[in-house]
C-alpha cells in the first residue's frame, strides 16, 4: 500500500485510473471500516482510502481535539487487510490551504433535521469535505456505511444534484456480537458504559418488531424507547421513526401500508454520544 500525504502525490499514483473505488474515513479504523474497503474492492480498482479528521464537521464543543488519531495502527491494519492500494492521509494545510469560505450547504429539510438539528453545521462540514475529497480522488464509486444513515442520504443527494460521476454504495452497519454498532467513538465508553451500550440497538429492534407486529403509532413507540433509555441513565437526543426515502415523519396510514421506514437514534451514555439506526 502506498501512503501519500499530498494531492500531487495522490494524483501521480492515480494517473489514468478510471475505476477508482473510494472509502473516506476519519481514521481509528475498526472492522466496520475494513468491511467498507473489502466491498470497495469488489466494485472498483484500485481502492483508495482516506484518513482525515475534518475540523469543519465538528461543533465548537465537540471532540475534534480528542478525536482518536491512530495513523500508525491504521496503516498496519490496512496493510494486513490488503484491500487498499493508496491511502491518502493529508494534513489540514493540504486540504484547507486557505480558509474554506466556499461550502456545500445541504437543503434544510435533509441537513437541518435529526443529526443536523443537534449538530448544526455538521452536514455542511461533511458535504464540503466529501466534495473536496471526491475532487482529489476522482472515484467512480465511493462506499459509505449505513450507520451514518443521514450522512449517506446527504452525500447521495449532493452527488445527484451536482451530477457528480460517482456511484454511492451503502454498506450495512457492522456490529459487535452484542449488537453495538462499531464506531471510532466507542473507545470513549467506560467498561460500565460499554456493557450498557447495546441497549440502544435493543430499543431500535423493539420498535422494528412492534411495527412488524402491526403497531402504527410511531410516536408512542419513540416515547416508550426514550423513557426506557432515560430510566437507565441515557440522555437521549432523538429516537425517530422516519420514511427511508426522505426522512420525513410517516403517517399512521403509511406505517400500516408498509412504507419503507428507518428508526434513527442518537443518545449519550456518560461522555459518549452514540448514533444508530435500523431499517424497517
Ligand atoms: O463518516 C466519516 O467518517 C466522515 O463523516 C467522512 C465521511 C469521512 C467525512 O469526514
Amino acid at each position: 500500500m502506498k501512503v501519500v500525504h499530498t494531492i500531487e502525490e495522490l494524483r501521480d499514483q492515480l494517473r489514468g485510473q478510471t475505476r477508482v473505488a473510494f472509502v473516506p474515513t476519519m481514521g481509528n479504523l475498526h472492522a466496520g471500516h475494513l468491511a467498507l474497503m473489502r466491498t470497495a474492492r469488489q466494485h472498483g480498482d484500485p481502492v483508495v482510502a482516506s484518513i482525515f479528521v475534518n475540523r469543519l464537521q465538528f461543533g465548537p464543543n465537540e471532540d475534534f481535539d480528542k478525536y482518536p488519531r491512530t495513523l500508525a495502527d491504521d496503516i498496519a491494519k490496512l496493510e494486513a487487510a490488503r484491500d487498499v492500494y493508496v491511502l491518502f492521509a493529508p494534513d489540514e494545510r493540504e486540504l484547507y490551504p486557505e480558509p474554506q469560505t466556499f461550502r456545500v450547504q445541504p437543503p434544510g429539510d435533509l441537513g437541518d433535521i435529526l443529526e443536523g438539528h443537534y449538530r448544526p453545521g455538521f452536514f455542511q462540514g461533511v458535504s464540503t469535505v466529501v466534495l473536496k475529497l471526491f475532487s482529489c480522488v476522482q472515484p467512480r464509486v465511493a462506499v459509505f456505511g449505513k450507520k451514518d444513515y443521514q450522512q449517506l442520504m446527504v452525500v447521495r443527494a449532493m452527488c445527484r444534484q451536482f451530477q457528480l460521476p460517482v456511484d454511492i454504495l451503502a454498506h450495512e452497519t457492522v456490529r459487535a456480537d452484542d449488537g453495538l454498532a462499531l464506531s471510532s467513538r466507542n473507545v470513549y465508553l467506560s467498561d460500565g458504559d460499554r456493557k450498557q451500550a447495546p441497549a440502544l440497538y435493543a430499543q431500535l429492534q423493539r420498535i422494528q418488531k412492534s411495527i412488524h407486529d402491526g403497531v402504527s403509532d410511531t410516536s408512542l413507540l419513540e416515547q416508550q424507547a426514550i423513557q426506557a433509555l432515560t430510566e437507565s441513565g441515557w440522555q437521549v437526543d432523538y429516537i425517530a421513526v422516519r420514511r427511508q426515502r426522505d426522512l420525513l415523519v410517516p403517517t399512521q396510514q403509511e406505517v400500516s401500508q408498509g412504507e419503507p421506514l428507518v428508526v434513527l437514534a442518537a443518545a449519550k451514555l456518560g461522555v459518549t454520544r452514540l448514533i444508530d439506526n435500523l431499517e424497517i
